[in-house]
C-alpha cells in the first residue's frame, strides 16, 4: 500500500508579506500626517495641499494624503522598482481613480529627481540617514529646498539619546506577530549604524532580516546646521515629550531646543526655504 504523502504546510513566515508587516509595525501615516497639517497650519496659517514623499517604499503615506481631503495631491519617490511595484498593487490599486490622478509614483533617486514644488516634502523613518557623507546630505537638502513652495516645509525625523550608540535588540507585540529591531553593529568612529527588522510568529516561524540599513547617526545640531548652510532660513525641533512621573515616551513633540540626556529620544526637524 502507498505511504500517505505528508503534506507540509508552509510556516507564517513563509505566508507573510515584509512589506505588509513593516506597515503594521514601523509605520502610523495618520499620526504623521496630523503632525504635518497641525504644525503646517501653526507656522504658515494655511492647511498644505500638496506633499512628496521622499523614500516613500510602499507610499502609504501618500496614499493617506490624497484620501484626506479632496484638493490633496502627493508625489511618492522611491529607487527601488519592487516596493513601487507593491505599492501598486496593493496600496494604490485601492484608491478610487480621482484619488489615483492625484498620486504620483516616480522611480528616483531623491538626490536626481526633479519634481514640481511642493508644500510638504516629508523623508520619514530616518531614510534620509542611508546618506553617510555630509556633502551628500548637505546635496540632498539643497535639492529639498528647490522642490518646496516658497512657504513651504520640509519635515524630517530624527532619533537621538545614548541608546543610538549601541547595539541592542527591541522586541514589541503586534497583532499577530513580533516585530524586532535590531542595531546589529556600531562604528563609533564612523557613527554606521547597521540594523535589521526581523518579524517572529506564533508557529516559531521567523523572517529574519526581513529589512536592513547601514545609517549614519546624525546628530540634530549637525542636521540643523546643513540645513542652514543649504539655504533653508530656520529649522525648529520638535522633540517628544516624556511623562513627568513614569518617564514614558509620550505621542505629543514641542519646539524646543532642549533635552535631558535621555537614553532615547524620537523627534521632527521641519525647516523653512
Ligand atoms: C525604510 S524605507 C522607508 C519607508 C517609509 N518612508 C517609512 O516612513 O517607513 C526606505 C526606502 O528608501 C528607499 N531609498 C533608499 N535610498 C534611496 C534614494 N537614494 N532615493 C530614493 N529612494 C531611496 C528604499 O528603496 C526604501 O524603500
Amino acid at each position: 500500500m502507498a505511504k500517505a504523502e505528508k503534506v507540509v504546510q508552509p510556516t507564517m513566515a513563509e505566508q507573510a508579506d515584509r512589506h505588509l508587516l513593516y506597515q503594521a509595525s514601523v509605520q502610523n501615516p495618520d499620526f504623521e500626517l496630523d503632525f504635518i497639517d497641525d504644525t503646517f497650519k501653526k507656522i504658515r496659517g494655511r492647511k498644505p495641499k500638496s506633499m512628496r514623499e521622499d523614500f516613500a517604499g510602499t507610499a502609504i503615506s501618500s496614499c493617506q494624503w490624497v484620501k484626506r481631503r479632496r484638493g490633496n495631491t502627493a508625489i511618492a519617490v522611491d529607487i527601488d522598482p519592487e516596493v513601487l511595484d507593491w505599492s501598486r498593487k496593493n496600496n494604490i490599486a485601492k484608491l478610487t481613480v480621482a484619488q489615483q490622478q492625484r498620486l504620483e509614483l516616480i522611480e528616483d533617486d531623491v538626490l536626481r529627481v526633479s519634481t514640481e514644488k511642493v508644500d510638504v516634502l516629508q523623508a520619514y523613518n530616518f531614510s534620509y540617514w542611508f546618506f553617510q557623507e555630509r556633502a551628500t546630505m548637505l546635496a540632498y537638502f539643497k535639492r529639498t529646498r528647490e522642490a518646496l513652495n516658497e512657504d513651504g516645509l520640509l519635515f524630517l525625523d530624527v532619533f537621538g539619546g545614548s541608546e543610538c550608540y549601541q547595539t541592542q535588540k527591541e522586541k514589541r507585540k503586534v497583532d499577530g506577530f513580533k516585530y524586532i529591531w535590531e542595531q546589529a553593529e556600531f562604528n563609533a568612529i564612523t557613527n554606521e549604524l547597521k540594523c535589521h527588522i526581523h518579524f517572529h510568529f506564533p508557529d516559531k516561524s521567523k523572517l529574519k532580516e526581513a529589512f536592513s540599513y547601514t545609517w549614519r547617526v546624525w546628530g540634530a545640531r549637525e542636521l540643523r546646521e546643513i540645513l542652514a548652510e543649504a539655504g533653508f532660513s530656520e529649522s525648529i525641533v520638535y522633540r517628544q515629550e516624556f511623562d513627568a512621573e513614569t518617564d514614558e515616551a509620550l505621542d505629543e513633540y514641542v519646539a524646543t531646543d532642549e533635552a535631558e540626556d535621555y537614553a532615547c529620544w524620537l523627534g521632527y526637524i521641519i525647516a523653512k526655504p
